[in-house]
């Protein structure tokens, strides 16, 4: 009998892990059931490519080495959706079908997408479009896939968000500076919230709870007269102004990207608060580097539950965390939602019971 094949991607931003998947989903394929593993290159774009760009893997290839490795071997993209692909004219097209097409021609069985919300939702369109049976795993620094209370990428991101603050604090306090650390999330704060509770801040300002200038200078007069000289403010990038604007800027093609709320903050608690403020951005420091520990875990604990998935004909479902164990959700569940921190769940009312300003409570 023929050797079943199974294709694997990655599919949207990058992060620490994802090559950790990777070899997880590689080992058990191979080893378990003794199956043919294809890497497709740069996400979708590997299977419209012409002839398709793949790499077949050994268990020899998924090393160790891999498993500790940054960014992802497959190449990723994050804005190339086959259904509205962006052509050299500035048009867009419908290439879905090539993707498909694609496919087939690979002879694979099914697919393993690793990617965030976006990614698992254009994915999942595709794959019904082409019936292609499909099992997800998620990722994201960002932390927001519905269903799963770890994507791969956040510990790590956390990791380097904890250890800026770890730097910030002792500058802080040597120049008596208000310093403000600006980080990656996308609409949700999970990064920032965690971050600022494991790091000590005294006001995390996140997408999901609105607050105002007058608090923050507040609080950081409060701190002052609790004789500490220096402050610590974690905003997360998709903060907008007290007055509700997004603070983006407008790339080619008329993309808008988040940074600047940092920046916003700075100048505003400038006029507010009698000391000097200072604004670090974290950007993508928090995407690359070595996963940690934490995300090689789940990374390859979601490796292997993929690849049991398709073993086992529960297709069209993305593996999941959930309170401490790996499990699966069906995918039509996923696409399209939004896991945002909860206002009034543990993490918040950790920060508000340290006297953290998180915002205003409704
Ligand atoms: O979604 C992950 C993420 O890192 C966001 O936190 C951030 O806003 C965005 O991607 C940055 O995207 P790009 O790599 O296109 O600049």
């Amino acid at each position: 009998m023929a050797q079943k094949r199974i294709g694997i991607l990655t599919s949207g931003g990058d992060c620490a892990g994802l090559n950790a998947a990777l070899r997880a989903a590689v080992h058990r394929a191979i080893r378990t059931y003794g199956w043919r593993v294809y890497g497709i290159h740069d996400g979708s774009l590997g299977l419209m490519r012409r002839p398709v760009e793949v790499t077949e893997f050994d268990v020899r290839q998924a090393s160790g080495e891999m498993l500790r490795q940054g960014g992802t071997i497959l190449g990723t993209i994050n804005k190339g959706d086959p259904f509205n692909y962006p052509m050299p004219d500035g048009t867009t097209k419908d290439r879905s079908q090539e993707f498909v097409d694609g496919y087939k021609q690979l002879g694979i069985e099914a697919l393993v997408v690793i990617g965030g919300d976006g990614s698992m939702r254009i994915l999942n369109k595709l794959c019904r479009q082409g019936g292609i049976p499909m099992v997800g795993i998620p990722k994201t620094i960002d932390n927001d896939v519905a269903h799963t209370d770890y994507a791969i990428g956040f510990a790590t991101a956390l990791d380097v968000a904890g250890e800026a603050m770890d730097r910030l604090a002792p500058t802080a306090a040597s120049h008596h500076r208000v310093m403000i650390l600006e980080v990656m999330g996308r609409d949700v704060g999970h990064i920032a919230i965690n971050a600022g509770i494991a790091g000590g801040a005294d006001v995390i300002l996140i997408p999901e709870i609105p607050y105002t200038l007058e608090s923050i200078a507040a609080k950081i007069g409060e701190v002052r007269k609790e004789g500490r000289n220096h402050a610590l403010v974690v905003v997360a990038e998709g903060c907008k102004t007290e007055r509700g604007e997004n603070v983006t800027s407008l790339h080619r093609g008329g993309e808008a990207r988040y940074g600047g709320i940092g920046q916003y903050l700075s100048d505003c608690l400038a006029e507010l608060v009698d000391a000097e403020t200072r604004v670090t951005v974290l950007g993508h420091v928090q995407r690359g580097g070595m996963p940690s520990v934490r995300d090689r875990i789940i990374a390859s604990a979601f490796g292997v539950h993929a690849v049991d998935l398709i073993a086992n004909g529960r297709l069209d479902r993305m593996v999941a965390w959930q309170h401490g164990q790996v499990t699966d959700v069906p995918l039509n569940e996923v696409a399209g939602v939004t896991r945002a921190v909860d206002p009034y769940g543990t993490v918040a009312q950790t920060a508000r019971g340290l006297g953290i300003y998180i915002g205003e409570s409704g």
